[in-house]
This record gives structure tokens, sequence and C-alpha cells, in this order.
């Protein structure tokens, strides 16, 4: 017989420490009833995203990549009254799954989801003055996470936090065989943060629901 693999731990991690929750459940079930691709976070993930907001106070968010608003909801929980989230979303079809499972989940008036290329969303952010993003959250296409990175600093307060999802790719990241563009692009992040003395930060490698993969966590010391 099998030993125990990630994902029973992860079922085990979910079961005693977040439990059922209604709310993501009911927008991963409308996500997958409109065909919406299954790369929303994981609970865990998502629970880990809704703690680090949580815990440092975040009362602005911005998120590159809604799909169909799973890490928005577990990111909109940690919000203090009056609270905002910014997040931008490609694909009209996402977004407007997004709008629905957001209003669902009951933080409509928190969440304002902008439709189109992120890239350009972030320029118009910047250019007028839209800053003191105190949160970012970056999960969209890879090849930009430098443009990214680069956007959500200019748009942060110091000491705001900066996270990037899927930083290591079943150990893709290292094996430079792999000619993806979204690899290089998240190794073009990883030398963008390397050579960037207003971030401090680290990648932590993760297992279970999602296969092998990563956080990338920044503090943006301004
Ligand atoms: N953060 C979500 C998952 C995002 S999946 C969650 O955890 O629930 C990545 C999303 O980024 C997809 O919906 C995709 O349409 C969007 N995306 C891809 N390229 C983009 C771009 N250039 N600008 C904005 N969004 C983009
Ligand atoms: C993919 C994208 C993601 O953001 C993710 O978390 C997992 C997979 C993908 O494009 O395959
Ligand atoms: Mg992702």
């Amino acid at each position: 017989m099998a030993g125990p693999d990630a994902d029973a731990v992860d079922a085990y991690i979910v079961d005693r420490l977040v439990g059922a929750d209604p709310a993501v459940e009911a927008a991963l079930a409308a996500n997958a009833a409109a065909g919406l691709p299954a790369i929303d976070v994981s609970i865990a993930q998502g629970k880990l995203l809704h703690l680090l907001a949580f815990q440092t106070g975040a009362r602005r968010i911005l998120e590159v990549g809604t799909l169909g608003g799973v890490s928005t909801i577990w990111l909109a929980r940690a919000l203090p009254d009056g609270g905002r989230i910014v997040t931008l979303e490609i694909d009209p079809h996402h977004a407007a799954v997004a709008r629905d499972n957001i209003a669902r989940a009951g933080h409509a008036g928190q969440v304002d989801i902008r439709v189109g290329p992120a890239t350009a969303a972030l320029d118009a952010m910047i250019a007028a003055g839209e800053g003191g993003f105190d949160f970012a959250f970056i999960d969209a296409d890879k090849e930009n996470n430098p443009a990214y990175v680069r956007a959500a600093m200019a748009l942060a307060r110091p000491g705001a936090t900066i996270i990037v999802d899927n930083v290591v790719r079943k150990g893709g990241i290292v094996d430079l065989s792999d000619a993806d563009p979204a690899m290089a692009g998240t190794r073009a992040l990883y030398e963008t943060v390397a050579a960037e003395p207003r971030l401090s930060a680290t990648a932590i490698q993760t297992v279970g629901a999602k296969g092998w993969d990563g956080f990338l966590i920044a503090r943006f010391i301004g």
C-alpha cells in the first residue's frame, strides 16, 4: 500500500484548520459550471493569503489575475471596514463569473474588478496617482511578472507586502532546458527582485492540492 501523500496531508490540514467554507465551495462550483480552469489558489493557500493580509493590517489590496474571484474572496475577508480590493482580469467571462461569486460571498461592496490587460490597467492607476496599496497578490500571465512587481512597487506604500504565485512550477524554475515563456517570465521576476534594493524577499515551496509550486513573498521597504 502506498504511504501518505501531500494531497492527503492537504485534506487533513483543511479539515482541521479551515473547515467547511460554503462561499468558497460555491465559487469553485460556479467556476467549474462556467468552464473556468481550476487554477485558483488551494483552500490552504487561500487561508494563508487571508491570514497574511489580516496580520499585516491591509486596508487596500491590489490583485493581478482574478479568475473566478476565489483568492479575492479570501483577501476580502481580511479587510477592515472601509477596506478595498482592486482586482485586474483580462477575460470578461472570468470577470463576470468572479463578480457573481464575490457578490454571493457578500463582498461586492469591497471589490473593484477592472476588465482588461493588467499592464494597461496598472499604467492607468500609476498615472492617476492611485497609490497607497498595503498588499499585492500577483497571479496572472507569468510573462509579465517583472512588470507586475515593478507596478506593484509604484503603487505600494513603504512596508507593503507583495506576493507572487507559481514561482516554482514543479521545479521548472531551475530547469534551464524548460523554454516555457511563463517560466522565463518567472525567472526574470527573481532577477528583478534580486536586483531591487527596495525589496526584501523569500520564496516558499508548497506541495498539496496544487502540486509542487510556491509563493514569492516580499516586503516593499520603500
Ligand atoms: N488569483 C486567482 C487565479 C488567477 S488565474 C485565484 O487564485 O482564484 C490567472 C488569471 O489571470 C486568469 O483569469 C487569466 O485570465 C488572467 N490573466 C491572464 N493574463 C492577464 C493579463 N494580461 N491581464 C490581466 N489578467 C490576466
Ligand atoms: C496555472 C496558472 C496559475 O496561476 C496557477 O496557480 C496554476 C496553474 C496555469 O496557467 O497552468
Ligand atoms: Mg496561480
